[in-house]
């Protein structure tokens, strides 16, 4: 293994996209930003320098920070931001991971732009488990704004009411092709014959995304830097966060073929229907040649993103063996996620959307949490959150519960070190069904089991898979339903858990879970390294 040195420079760039040029804050002048490579076992060292006005913080998505939480990056939950002029050296690991994540600025909406990728490579010597592709190839997924994304959401939070709809999609940060705007989309240049491996990367705000390939379908070989069994499809289903690898067999006629990603929206509140495109390009493909055209699913195609899901399963080979733990868990969460409605005496309608896990709006501490627990700072958080919802309801019936409004609070889940933790995450129905995609820091997790309707904690787990459910850190709660995932805390530290759809993490859907040392000599959250900024 080796230790590879990295330097971001957080930097305001004027950048045109959709006819309209704005300043934009990226890393090292690059949007998409810069990829990290590295083999399982390296540890990285990246010098974040902040030369914007704005705070910053840097997260590496799915990265799992054994013990190294100071470096997880999330604003107020691990580290107090990184202020104007000022660095902060991100000091990890990358332990049992290898394929495809993310890395994105962890504050505010500033992920929006501050994203990129990050590729772990297996040990030297050591193959893929599949076949050796010819070459491989980041497809960064993402959304535009043409106004400024902070004033977007800052004007949500004023009137109370949702956020404008980014004005594009984006893949490798371009909208597709416009005659108009003079600009052209990303293009795949592939030869007849050969085999590519796409590392495919949703670093999109507030959707998921359908992804397809004209004429082409695609094998799936590992999600969130864990390796499935192959599973072909011809469409990919991608929440903000998540990660796909898969191999894309040149094996058509030569010619161009059309490459588009969609969003997936199917709550009543959906407006969105842009598609963008990218263009699969043979070597030999005549120069003006149209190209294959390909049918994205319909915006509310909750079947294709259940098939997609569905088909996904761990490896599970004796190299890469599923861990997943049985029996009862020492801890077991129902936790009820979903948006409601509080008073606003200066919104439009007196009131304002607001989300939350439990009824629990989460809000945001003046000290990040990591620091209050490591050296017992008391009156940040408290360690009471609920294991289940205090008033259970009807979570997907029609008629919402009499109360909307939600409780607000800076809470924690506690567990004891190396304890195992089974969280059912339930979709609610309090304004709208809706999708989440539910991120957790500091963790891979299994998906052992999803289901429409309300979770039935009597008979859903006797249909568990609990051999090789795939493994995640992002995972989507299906629209009307639940996801249930399982995990051993063997990871000391406070981690973050919320929904990656930007808009609701700001209206308050997130919450951490304070994992305890252990008594072992390996067992306890590192010292914090002397440049962790202060609040
Ligand atoms: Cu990808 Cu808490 O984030």
């Amino acid at each position: 293994s080796r230790i590879r040195h990295y330097k971001f420079r957080v930097v305001r760039k004027n950048t045109t996209r959709l006819c309209a040029s704005k300043p934009i804050i990226v890393v090292n002048g690059e949007f998409p930003g810069p990829t990290l490579y590295a083999r399982e076992d390296d540890t990285v060292i990246v010098r974040v320098v902040n030369h914007v006005t704005d705070n910053v913080t840097i997260h590496w998505h799915g990265v799992r920070q054994l013990r190294t939480g100071w470096a997880d990056g999330p604003a107020y939950i691990t580290q107090c931001p990184i202020q104007t002029g000022q660095s902060y050296v991100y000091n990890f690991t990358f332990t049992g991971q290898r394929g495809t994540l993310l890395w994105h600025a962890h504050i505010n909406w500033q992920r929006a732009t501050v994203h990129g990728a990050i590729v772990i490579l297996p040990r030297l010597g050591v193959p893929y488990p599949f076949p050796k592709p010819h070459k491989e190839e980041i497809i960064i997924l993402g959304e535009w704004w043409k106004a400024d994304v902070e004033a977007v959401i800052n004007q949500a939070m004023r009137t109370g009411l949702p956020p404008n709809v980014s004005d594009a999609h984006t893949i490798n940060g371009l909208p597709g092709p416009s005659p108009n705007c003079s600009s052209s989309g990303y293009t795949l240049h592939v030869e007849t014959g050969k085999t590519y491996l796409l590392r495919i990367v949703s670093a999109a705000v507030n959707e998921e995304l359908f992804f397809k390939i004209a004429g082409h379908r695609l094998t799936v070989v590992e999600v969130d830097a864990a390796y499935t069994k192959p599973f072909v499809t011809d469409t990919i289903f991608i929440g903000p966060g998540q990660t796909t690898t898969a191999l894309l067999a040149a094996d058509q006629p030569i010619g161009k073929y059309v490459i588009a990603i969609s969003p997936f929206m199917d709550t009543i509140v959906a407006t969105d229907n842009q598609v963008a495109t990218a263009a699969l390009r043979y070597a030999g493909a005549a120069l003006l040649s149209g190209s294959a055209s390909t049918a994205v699913p319909a915006r509310n195609a909750t079947p294709v993103t259940t098939a997609f899901e569905d088909g996904l399963r761990s490896l599970n080979s004796p190299e890469y063996p599923a861990t997943v733990p049985a029996g009862a868990a020492d801890h077991s969460l129902l936790l009820a996620v979903g948006v409601g409605v509080n008073p606003c005496a200066s919104c439009v309608n007196g009131t304002r959307v607001v989300a939350a896990v439990n009824n629990v709006s989460f809000v945001m501490p003046a000290t990040a949490l990591l620091q209050a627990h490591y050296y017992n700072v008391s009156g940040v958080y408290t360690a009471d959150f609920p294991a289940a919802p205090v008033t259970p309801y009807n979570y997907t019936g029609v008629a919402a519960p009499a109360n909307m409004v939600t409780a607000t609070g800076t809470r924690v889940y506690r567990v004891g070190y190396n304890s195992t933790v089974q969280i059912v995450v339930q979709g609610t129905a309090v304004i709208a069904p809706e999708s989440h995609p539910m991120h957790l820091h500091g963790f891979n997790f299994y998906t052992v089991g999803k289901g429409i309707g309300n979770y039935d904690s009597v008979n859903d787990p006797k249909r568990f898979n609990l051999v090789d459910p795939v493994e995640r850190n992002t995972i989507s709660v299906p629209t009307g339903g639940w996801t249930a995932i399982r995990f051993r805390a063997d990871n000391p530290g406070m981690w973050f858990l919320h929904c990656h759809l930007e808009v609701h993490t700001t209206w308050g859907l997130k919450m951490a879970i304070l994992v305890e040392n252990g008594k072992g000599p390996n067992e306890s959250i590192l010292p914090p390294p002397k440049d962790l900024p202060k609040c």
